[in-house]
């Protein structure tokens, strides 16, 4: 892709994270951030992430990636010219409309408009807006340009060629998009961790466990493989004939637990058929030995930065 003109609108915490993705892949990068005082600090810090990056051989000229990121004066400056505008202000409804109105009144008639949002749904954002056919969610996990995941959620009247745009954006930059199909609380990654802090809260509230044992059961157990693969994946590798294999000798275990039904044969077979055209049944012994090397590198690490830390 060629370079583009990216507009960021809010430079806070997210705001100056997203200009280090952006402006290390080559893209102009230009901020309207409101808050003077923000201003110094979004540019402080993206040289320190930046160099950061750079020490560990992420980024190849920290400086030169740095003068890419350009502050404006104004949101009309920053958007003018943009190929794409991602809105990174204050967690709020009612400060987000009145924003998305100003940047789409501002923004060429060809750029996409996402929101950074954690929570807030896009029809709620975008209802209101002229141009909210090129709107959407891109919910990125903090801080962006460590972590890769990126949400992207649209509304029902998003086009879904905005859609197309702005996941090939996220993915050229070097960002794991991924799409939530239909507008929902929590999104994806915020549902997910929402299961395990609720059980983990219980597990704590009735005294089966000390926050530091549910620590370790994902830090040196569950996240281990999750640091390399979903839950999916992991329970295609751990029954010999894959997925639906899984949740047939176990799916029962899992419902008594939580006194629900078992995942049904029909579901199961959903799942199965996705996992099989990612991945055929032959291949899975293959896969768990790729699976045992990603991990033996891993345990490798972290067992290096323990050292290091001890000797801290
Ligand atoms: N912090 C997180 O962990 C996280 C993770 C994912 C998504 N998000 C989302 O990203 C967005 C930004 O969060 P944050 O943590 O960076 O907050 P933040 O408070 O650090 O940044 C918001 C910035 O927007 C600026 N601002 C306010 N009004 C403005 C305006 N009219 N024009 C331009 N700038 C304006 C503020 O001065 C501030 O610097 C929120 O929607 C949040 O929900 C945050």
């Amino acid at each position: 892709m060629a370079e583009r003109t990216i507009a960021l609108v809010g430079g806070g915490l997210i705001g100056s994270s997203w200009a280090v993705v952006f402006a290390r892949a080559g893209h102009t990068v230009r901020v309207y951030e409101a808050v003077p005082e923000q201003r110094t600090a979004l540019q402080d810090r993206v040289r320190r992430l930046l160099l950061d990056l750079e020490a560990e051989g992420l980024v190849e000229n920290a400086a030169a990636a740095a003068e890419r990121v350009v502050l404006t004066e104004s949101l009309k400056d920053a958007v003018q010219g943009a190929g794409h505008v991602q809105e990174n202000g204050p967690e709020r409804l009612e400060v987000k409309q009145p924003l998305l109105s100003e940047i789409d009144a501002a923004a060429p008639a060809e750029a996409t408009i996402a929101s950074s949002t954690s929570a807030l749904l896009p029809s709620a954002l975008s209802d209101h807006l002229t141009g909210r056919r090129r709107f959407l969610v891109a919910h990125p996990v903090n801080p962006p340009h460590l972590i890769p995941l990126v949400e992207l959620c649209p509304a029902p009247w998003t086009d879904a060629a905005a859609v197309e745009r702005v996941r090939a954006l996220m993915a050229e930059v070097g960002q794991s998009p991924i799409l939530v199909r239909r507008e929902i609380d929590g999104f994806i990654l915020n549902r997910l961790q929402g299961a395990l802090l609720h059980e983990a809260f219980r597990l704590v509230e009735q005294g089966y466990a000390r926050v530091e044992d549910v620590d370790a059961a994902v830090a040196d157990g569950l996240g281990l493989r999750w640091s390399f693969m979903g839950p999916f994946e992991t329970i295609d590798l751990n029954a010999p004939q894959g997925l639906a294999d899984y949740g047939r000798r176990y799916g029962g275990m899992y419902a008594g637990m939580f006194g629900v039904e078992p995942w049904s044969g029909e579901l199961l077979a959903k799942a199965e058929e996705q996992r099989r055209a990612m991945l055929p049944r032959e291949a899975l012994v293959e896969r768990q030995s790729w699976r045992d090397r990603r991990l033996l590198r891993l345990v490798q690490h972290k067992k290096a930065m323990d050292k290091s830390d001890k000797e801290k």
